[in-house]
């Protein structure tokens, strides 16, 4: 294979240099700063396609950190939404097509008997720790160290650590800010668990027992290292739960509609009391749900637990949810996204120890993570912290040199409308971009 070329950023470093002076470090999101060589500016998106304001090409792994579950700009789903838009935006009042959406939902997934939509991922995780903790009269919020629940305070703990003497012993994880101005109270109300440890989960869940307001977890922690539950450890949480009189919150922001059309709930065969849902759900429009068991959403439904938004359940998002929904279902989009997954991991796998540095692929497919590390398994946080991320940022902006744009931290999106060839040519490019690390 001829070497590919190298692309060019002019263009995006001359907006990029305008962006500064007035979006504070030229991004709207905080992940949006660590783009390579610096935050790009982008024009356009097709299928699995996307082209920056220098009009490079690149193969999209990163899906806008995973919504597009059927690509970019899929044509008849953008018909649907300007056609439900050519009648209204938004009403500050109910309409017809998010009572369908909703009773879509309520089909599709276990847990889900009483919905409620938001806009982002955060707010919804916002909403369901608020209720979990309405529904007990607890305080006591346990997280899982690694996972994320989006910025807000209460979950803007213990996402990263500096290194693992910062992160406490295993046995009793400490919270750890991710950012300054989160109020240090806001530790005493959380409780830092480590994945995959069912012994040391355990004992910590009955130490706080009386406290516990609700256990809130990724249910394959998506965020670092793709890391899936061992067997028993999700049957372990609801049991804990239920013994101990707690709420169980999925965040399904990943998960859902990306592994199953029920979420990882309906996957792993185990139902949570609340689950949030968003990225994948409209294909990118902002959309959120929360949804859960009817017993646990009274408060909402009775105004005692308050839920709010004015651009709650807007027209194009939810005629966006709607036509995705319908695409999933029609193009039995899963098993497929399953199965490239799969060939992709392989794939890469065998590019990458042929060209002399192994990546460890993790993760059950429609998503995955790459890395480098000398472990052969990654179980849970402190495991994430040997991965070399240097390394693994050189392979990175190698393979965005070379038409193929991945996320720094490492996972991986497919959708719809990645085929074969595409995963061929990305493995073809890690293959000569591993060779000239
Ligand atoms: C598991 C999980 N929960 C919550 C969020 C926050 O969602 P949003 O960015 O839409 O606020 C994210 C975002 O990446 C996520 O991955």
């Amino acid at each position: 294979m001829s070497a590919p070329s190298r692309k060019r950023y002019q263009q995006s470093a001359k907006l990029y240099q305008r962006a500064r002076r007035v979006l504070a470090g030229g991004v709207s999101s905080q992940f949006r700063a660590y783009g390579y060589p610096h935050p790009l500016f982008y024009t356009r998106g097709e299928g699995p396609w996307i082209w920056d304001a220098d009009g490079n090409r690149y193969l999209d792994f990163t899906l806008s950190q995973g919504p597009l579950i059927l690509g970019h700009s899929p044509p008849e789903l953008l018909a649907r939404v300007a056609q439900a838009t050519a009648q209204g935006q938004i009403y500050a009042g109910q309409h017809e097509a998010e009572l369908e959406l909703a009773e879509r939902i309520v089909q599709l997934v276990p847990g889900a008997e009483l919905l409620r939509f938001s806009l982002s991922g955060s707010e919804a995780v916002h909403a369901a720790i608020r209720l979990a903790r309405g529904w007990t009269g607890r305080p006591l919020v346990a997280k899982f160290e690694g996972h994320y629940h989006g910025w807000f305070d209460n979950v803007a703990w213990s996402i990263t650590t500096p290194d693992a003497e910062a992160a406490g012993p295993l046995e009793a994880p400490r919270p750890v800010p991710w950012s300054r101005g989160v109020p240090d109270e806001e530790a005493s109300r959380l409780l830092i668990l480590p994945w995959n440890q069912p012994q040391i989960v355990e004992n910590l869940l009955r130490r706080h027992g009386e406290q516990l307001a609700t256990v809130i977890c990724e249910p394959i922690m998506c965020n670092n290292g793709c890391i899936v539950p061992e067997p028993g450890f999700l049957v372990l949480l609801r049991r804990l739960c239920d013994e101990l009189g707690a709420v169980l919150i999925f965040d399904e922001v990943i998960t859902g509609f990306r592994i199953d059309l029920g979420g990882a709930q309906r996957y792993y065969d185990v139902t949570p009391d609340l689950a949030v849902f968003g990225k994948a759900l409209a294909n990118g429009f902002p959309i959120s749900a929360l949804a859960g068991k009817a017993e646990v959403m009274e408060p909402l439904a009775r105004g005692q637990v308050i839920h709010a938004g004015t651009m709650n359940s807007g027209v194009p998002s939810v005629a966006a949810a709607l036509a995705t929904l319908d695409q999933l279902e029609q193009g039995q989009v899963h098993a497929r996204l399953f199965e490239l997954g799969r060939q992709l991991m392989d794939q890469l796998a065998d590019a990458s120890r042929r060209a002399g540095h192994p990546l460890l692929l993790q993760g059950p497919g429609p998503m995955f993570h790459a890395g480098f590390t000398p472990l052969d398994r990654v179980r849970h946080y402190r495991d994430t912290l040997q991965y070399d991320t240097a390394k693994y940022a050189r392979f990175v902006a190698g393979m965005h040199d070379h038409g193929v744009r991945l996320i720094g931290r490492g996972i991986w999106y497919l959708s719809a409308a990645h085929e074969p060839e595409h995963i061929e040519q990305a493995a073809r490019t890690a293959y000569e971009v591993l060779r000239a690390l």
